[in-house]
């Protein structure tokens, strides 16, 4: 068989929760001056997830609904994905709990686990996923990446910076999306600006000051190593103009507009005589070192002020879901490439997209996909109807976002138990958690319809004892306990889904 070519993103759609906090109402509850989310961090809105939402739960919803939107059978996928560092086990991927529902249709045959290097691991799957369909093994099955995060942290500065949201994506040859081979450009380093070195807590050990200045050290090693393989591979001049659109991790929108800024410095910095353009912008500032560069506020503000006609045509129409829905960590850049998608729909066909994707800790890459089929990234638009989701959240009060942060707090480490809280919003098609037994195994059920009751009852059951093994209730589907007992239950899973 001939190595596949054009590989790249065939289908893509995101979860994020039905609930959300507004970032005003926050700069209110806070104390702190008004503007200072909204205009100093640029963000608008902020997703929130319930106490029965974890990690588990939302990478099962957003594979699943994108699975069911291309009518696309688990028998298709030979690889599948995750990045996250929404950790609730140490050893157990996430990836695993996905396999469940493989292996209720009767398939065990899929390769690939979980990547973990904070936002960098949704890019890490998403490198392995093509390296794979280029390869030796590839066996036509298309390769699935789920990614994302819930992104909580305690209170302070940090907190507006939250967010959440899950991103899954079908990667084979012959895209509309097509990621361009030969021309990346990464960027590590051992820093601690960002970690979570406890089990104990969701919350991460931050110095956001120091992970600011870390994301753009890491943005011009990529960018410039990305534009000498693009200059061997391509045989011209690469500058910010031989792109149509730039996608970036998006934290917070502010750190995306110095960025985007940061380009036009380190192209006049490449090559000054090729951009007599920029000579007036920059010249008062040929003298900055690389290390004040990334903390110098009069320099970063006119990073941004420089480039914002630039901006508003590059990014903007990458920033709907992540000022919406805040920092998804590892889908952070996929966010800002689906809203790029659902923003600017066929007219897309045949530009090229720069991504660039950030962990902490560090890791971080730049790629570039170029647009192969318009009419395929239009359905992708369709299908995952972003706009007409995001208006049909309910907004909650600070005060009920303190409450659900602190009841996740306050369950973070329990076991033998299941969530107290309602589930009247959980979303139809949503899994949710509805135990953690007594060896901290956890359960999940999918709503089938959004009637609260039933679905109560359903959990109430699992949580007593009481559901069999795999239940089928109205409106309800439990999903079967993997664990010794797998192999049985394989069998009964088989018997009831077969029927
Ligand atoms: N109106 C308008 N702007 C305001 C106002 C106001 N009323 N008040 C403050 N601002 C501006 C500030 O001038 C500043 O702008 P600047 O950065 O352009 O100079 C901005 O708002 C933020 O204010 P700071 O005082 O710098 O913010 P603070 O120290 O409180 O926290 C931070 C910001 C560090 C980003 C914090 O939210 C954080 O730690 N976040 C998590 C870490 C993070 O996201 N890092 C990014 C890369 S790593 C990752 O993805 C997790």
């Amino acid at each position: 068989m001939a190595r596949p070519t054009n590989v790249g993103i065939h289908a893509m759609d995101v979860y994020f929760p039905t609930t959300y906090v507004s970032q005003t109402d926050l700069e209110e509850f806070d104390g702190v001056s008004a503007g200072k989310y909204t205009i100093g961090l640029g963000q608008e809105n902020m997703a929130v997830c319930g106490e029965r939402e974890d990690i588990n739960s939302v990478c099962l919803t957003a594979m699943e609904n994108l699975l069911e939107k291309y009518g696309i059978g688990y028998d298709q996928i030979g690889r599948l994905e995750v990045g996250t560092e929404t950790i609730v086990d140490k050893s157990k991927a996430v990836k695993t709990t996905l396999m469940s529902r493989f292996n209720e249709h009767g398939l065990f045959d899929v390769e690939g686990i979980d990547s973990k290097n904070a936002c960098y691991g949704g890019t890490a799957a998403v490198l392995n996923s093509l390296a794979w369909v280029e390869s030796s093994s590839y066996d036509g099955r298309y390769a699935m990446v789920v990614c994302g995060d819930i992104a909580v942290y305690e209170p302070g500065p940090a907190r507006p910076t939250g967010g959440a949201g899950v991103f899954a994506m079908l990667i084979g040859p012959d895209a509309p999306l097509v990621v361009e081979p030969g021309v990346r450009g990464t960027h590590m380093e051992d820093v601690y600006d960002f970690y979570k070195p406890t089990m104990v807590s969701e919350y991460p050990r931050v110095d956001g000051h120091l992970s600011n200045a870390c994301y753009l050290r890491a943005l011009d090693g990529c960018y410039n190593r990305y534009a000498d393989r693009y200059e061997k591979a391509v045989g011209e001049p690469f500058s910010l103009s031989s792109a149509d659109y730039s996608v970036f991790h998006a934290p917070y929108n502010k750190l995306v507009q110095k960025s985007f800024g940061r380009y036009l410095w380190n192209d006049w910095l490449r090559n000054p005589t090729a951009h007599p353009e920029l000579d007036a912008g920059f010249q008062e500032y040929a003298a900055i070192s690389a290390d004040e560069s990334y903390t110098d506020r009069a320099f970063l503000k006119h990073l941004v002020n420089i480039s914002k006609e630039r901006y508003g045509q590059m990014v903007q129409p990458t920033e709907l879901i992540t000022k919406q829905c805040g920092n998804s960590y590892c889908g952070s850049t996929y966010a800002g490439l689906l809203s790029l998608i659902s923003e600017k729909q066929d007219e897309l066909d045949g530009k090229r997209v720069l991504l660039f994707s950030y962990g902490s800790g560090l890791a971080a890459t730049q790629f570039s996909i170029k647009v192969a089929d318009g009419a395929g990234v239009k359905e992708i638009a369709e299908k995952a109807d972003v706009h007409a989701r995001l208006a049909d959240r309910t907004k909650i009060t600070p005060e009920e976002f303190t409450a659900v942060l602190a009841h996740r707090e306050e369950s973070y480490t329990k076991f033998d138990y299941s969530p107290s809280r309602p589930v009247s919003d959980v979303a139809k098609g949503t899994y949710y958690l509805t135990e953690i037994d007594a060896l901290e195994r956890r359960h999940y059920a999918r709503a089938l319809h959004t009637s609260a009751a039933p679905l109560l009852a359903a959990a109430q059951n699992t949580a007593a004892g009481t559901a069999p093994r795999m239940v089928h209730r109205q409106g309800v589907r439990a999903l079967p306990r993997f664990t010794s007992l797998m192999a049985p239950a394989v069998r009964l899973a088989r018997r009831v889904f077969h029927r």
